[in-house]
């Protein structure tokens, strides 16, 4: 994109979003095909030995490493069509931490991929109330339609009950498993087919499309297979729900696709969809200074963004953490000067990286929906505001129920004064949690993911010089309470704490113990995200 290109028309071509799922839906392969279809790759299926993989990696940085192109961390861009994607990595597996939930918050819109044999899983729940809380609005894709899995009108109401959320079919499958040969589409009510043209889907799949009334589609399908698509497809006239881009925008409804990644069926269809349904940057909520709440809108106001993610290197040469900056406004060039609201002083932020084209590169212009890298020397934290003019914050960042928590001490009394500084450090940065027992002074760190304790330990050998011990406690969920604590009533093996800014909280030894926990007082509401 060149220098002149109007601020509206690229905030107009832009699609910021984030891929949820539960490991093994399918999210690195569809982010290899959305590679494959706009061009960047010519060959998808490189990612090998994903599973087992045991390192502070996302699948990106696999990619990375195995197919020679450079992605990032946390977000890539390039051109798909007409538009400009920015799609930013929310990890999974044991990479998957704080991070993921607030990486998420930088999105426009989510894309949820479900594995059609098993349906709505626990991490791909947990990411949609994300979603939810933060109004994303979410493109449901049922995937690995190839393989025997479940009935689809099953599936759309195990999200429409687990999810609380409507769903309205934009494309239906025509066959399944092994029959899976195409889908409809029910906006042009054509049927379009594929036919495989490499093993694995490494390459694009051969479309042909006739309309779904056509002797075409009879033949291809057969009398019986077609009788019984017409039957699926009048059922969802009567019984389904309507699609309406107003409720997609506003959470109500999720438009829901059925594809198989891995033999790109479906695919191609589903992304000019994708293109077409997400909504470019928009307006988002901030607070002035004195309170009282404004819109920035992504065109008028000047450059202003917000720092959802710190990363410290891990590579001991090159010491320096990185920031990622959201643009929420206003065009960003190079060198430009910014008022930091937090810190109350002006910062230059010079250097910024990008990751265009696969390539991580010094950006020079970026625009609205665009992530920024910035090397922090120290002055950035999670949640902080950066704008032109000032006067106002980015609406915080919420805190997620941590799930795993654990004690740690140095391994050597004498360094506990640097133990104390890297804690306090890595608290500050977001990297974990830190709980108090409850009217008492032992210490507690909280997680949502293993991978923030790994990174924990790692960065206070490495940075601070200390080795720790780690003491896992037995506790599996937790909630904020509110309410009256005098009245709260305790289960005997849960733990009351507090987060610090001295919020209540309760660590649960299972599921089953907060829900129990939960009936017992009614009069207090236990709370997963803290707004
Ligand atoms: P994730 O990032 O969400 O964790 O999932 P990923 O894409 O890594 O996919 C998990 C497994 O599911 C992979 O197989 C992948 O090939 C397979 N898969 C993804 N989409 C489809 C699909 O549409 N149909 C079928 N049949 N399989 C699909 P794997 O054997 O674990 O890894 P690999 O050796 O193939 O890389």
């Amino acid at each position: 994109m060149n220098n002149s290109t109007s601020l509206q028309d690229a905030v107009t071509q832009r699609r910021t979003f984030a891929i949820i799922s539960h490991p093994d839906a399918g999210k690195t392969t569809l982010t290899e095909k959305l590679l494959l279809y706009s061009g960047m790759i010519l060959t998808a299926g490189m990612v090998k030995g994903r599973k087992g993989r045991k390192s502070a990696t996302s699948d990106w940085m696999a990619m990375e490493q195995e197919r020679g192109i450079s992605i990032t961390s946390s977000a890539m861009q390039f051109a798909y069509k007409d538009t400009i994607i920015n799609v930013l990595d929310t990890p999974g597996h044991e990479d998957f931490s704080e991070d993921t939930y607030r990486t998420l918050t930088a999105a426009d819109c989510a894309i949820m991929v479900i594995d059609a044999s098993k349906g709505v899983e626990k991490q791909t729940r947990k990411l949609f109330e994300v979603c939810r809380l933060r109004q994303i609005p979410v493109l449901t894709l049922i995937n690995k339609m190839d393989m025997p899995g479940r009935d689809p009108l099953e599936l759309m109401h195990e999200v429409e009950n687990v999810l609380q959320i409507h769903s309205s079919a934009l494309n239906w499958p025509i066959g399944a498993g092994k029959d899976f040969q195409g889908v409809v589409d029910r906006t042009t009510n054509e049927c379009i087919f594929f036919t495989k043209t490499s093993v694995g889907g490494a390459q694009k799949a051969e479309i042909s499309r006739f309309p779904r009334n056509s002797p075409e589609v009879k033949a291809k399908i057969g009398a019986e297979e077609y009788e019984k698509l017409t039957q699926e497809l009048d059922l969802l006239e009567i019984a389904g729900n309507p699609y309406s881009q107003d409720d997609f925008l506003a959470g109500k409804v999720t438009p829901v696709f059925f594809a198989s990644a891995l033999t790109n069926f479906g695919i191609e269809p589903f992304f000019d969809a994708f293109i077409h349904l997400a909504p470019c940057p928009h307006m988002r909520l901030a607070n002035k200074f004195d309170g009282t709440e404004i819109e920035i809108d992504p065109v008028k106001q000047p450059f202003s963004g917000y720092v959802f993610k710190l990363q410290a290197n891990m590579d001991r040469r090159h010491r320096d953490s990185m920031a990622f900056i959201r643009i929420c406004s206003g065009r960003f060039d190079r060198d430009l000067i910014v008022k930091h609201s937090r810190l109350g002083k002006e910062v230059r932020l010079s250097r910024p990286h990008g990751m265009v084209a696969g390539e991580r590169t010094t950006l020079d212009v970026a625009y609205p929906g665009d992530i920024i890298g910035v090397i922090n020397p120290s002055l950035f934290a999670i949640g902080d505001t950066i704008s032109m003019t000032g006067g106002f914050n980015f609406k915080p960042l919420p805190q997620f129920q941590p799930e795993i928590f654990a004690k740690l001490y140095p391994k050597d009394v004498g360094k506990r004064k640097a133990f104390d500084k890297g804690v306090l450090q890595l608290i500050e940065e977001g990297a974990i949690q830190m709980l108090k027992a409850y009217q008492g002074q032992e210490l507690i760190f909280a997680a949502v993911g293993q991978l923030q304790f790994e990174v924990m330990q790692y960065r206070l050998k490495d940075e601070y010089g200390v080795e720790t011990v780690l003491t896992p406690l037995p506790y599996q969920c937790s909630a904020w309470v509110r309410g009256d604590m005098k009245t709260f009533s305790k289960p005997s093996n849960a733990l009351i704490v507090e987060d610090r800014q001295g919020n209540p909280m309760v660590l649960f030894s299972s599921q089953w113990e907060k829900q129990y926990c939960a009936n017992q007082n009614p009069k207090h509401e236990l709370v997963d995200v803290m707004v």
